[in-house]
């Protein structure tokens, strides 16, 4: 099954049409012109023969034209959001069904706080800054400002990162999906940007950057004073503990010393999520 996170112009719907199955989970009325509803017949013949992401391959490198992609397509396909973000890891989120676990919450805490900016740090290959972005393409409202300092997998404090923003241009890289007016990557460590751009305020923001003890509470003591009333912070993996070469994740101490604040957990299985409203 697919999951397409989509607007559309009415009401939200589930339909079933040969070879795509389809389920549309946002039923939020948009002015959003849609040219037709609903997978191409080229689509669901690809997919019929297993050619669904090899097709869209060819039109994302230019070389069939976008008019022969679906808005279904274009305006957001959850799995395609997971493969090409590479989420699948730590985020609940399954490729194969399209399921973006995490994903759905950071969107939908979005979608309803409709946030002027978000701020998200930390990211292997994009998958939670690129989620938080098409919310805010889906509202026509906000600009996420993403920040990875692009530590390599060798480098101390990487958390996980493979290099990957100073080997890529960010800019093109999140450009799919008609995010890239609404997300801007500095690749740069979260103090260096807090120094940088001291009087941004932020309504939701995302911490996944670095996982040791004293960086996530340098993150938290940053950029929670920069939250607007009302606004969101999630931390990622509260609940992970052990060493990572030569650290220790200790996002799961910080937390079990946050008190006073509205908080909320999700776990699903080894991945969580803490969430505290201001
Ligand atoms: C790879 S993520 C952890 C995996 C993540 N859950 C995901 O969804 O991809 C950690 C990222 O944080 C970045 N990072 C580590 N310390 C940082 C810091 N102080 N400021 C900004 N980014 C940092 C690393 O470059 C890395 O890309």
């Amino acid at each position: 099954m697919v999951y397409n996170w989509q607007r559309l112009g009415g009401r939200g719907q589930t339909r079933q049409r040969s070879g795509v199955r389809q389920e549309q989970l946002t039923a939020t009325i948009s002015n959003m012109k849609l040219r037709k509803i609903g997978f191409s017949r080229i689509e669901r013949l690809a997919n019929l023969f297993g050619l669904y992401d090899a097709y869209h391959a060819f039109v994302e490198k230019g070389m069939l034209r976008k008019k022969m992609t679906s808005d279904l397509y274009r305006f957001g396909n959850t799995s395609y959001l997971i493969k090409y973000f590479n989420g699948s890891m730590g985020h609940g989120a399954i490729t194969k069904t399209g399921n973006l676990g995490f994903g759905f919450l950071h969107a939908g805490f979005i979608n309803t706080l409709n946030p002027e900016r978000v701020l998200c740090i930390g990211s292997r290959q994009g998958f939670i800054p690129a989620v938080c972005a098409l919310a805010c393409k889906y509202n026509r409202h906000g600009h996420v400002d993403f920040v990875d300092a692009g530590y390599d997998a060798g480098e101390p404090g990487n958390w996980g990162g493979t290099g990957f923003w100073k080997k890529n241009n960010p800019q093109e890289h999140f450009s799919v999906l008609g995010i890239g007016d609404h997300l801007t990557t500095y690749v740069m460590t979260s103090v260096d940007y807090a120094r940088k751009y001291p009087n941004r305020k932020y309504t939701y923001i995302y911490v996944d950057g670095d996982h040791s003890y004293a960086g996530v509470k340098k993150d938290f003591n940053l950029f929670w004073p920069r939250l607007t009333d009302g606004g969101m912070m999630a931390l990622h993996d509260i609940n992970t503990k052990g060493a990572y070469n030569d650290s220790e994740f200790g996002v799961w101490k910080f937390w079990k010393e946050l008190k006073g604040h509205h908080m909320l957990e999700f776990i699903d299985g080894v991945n969580a999520l803490g969430v505290l409203q201001k």
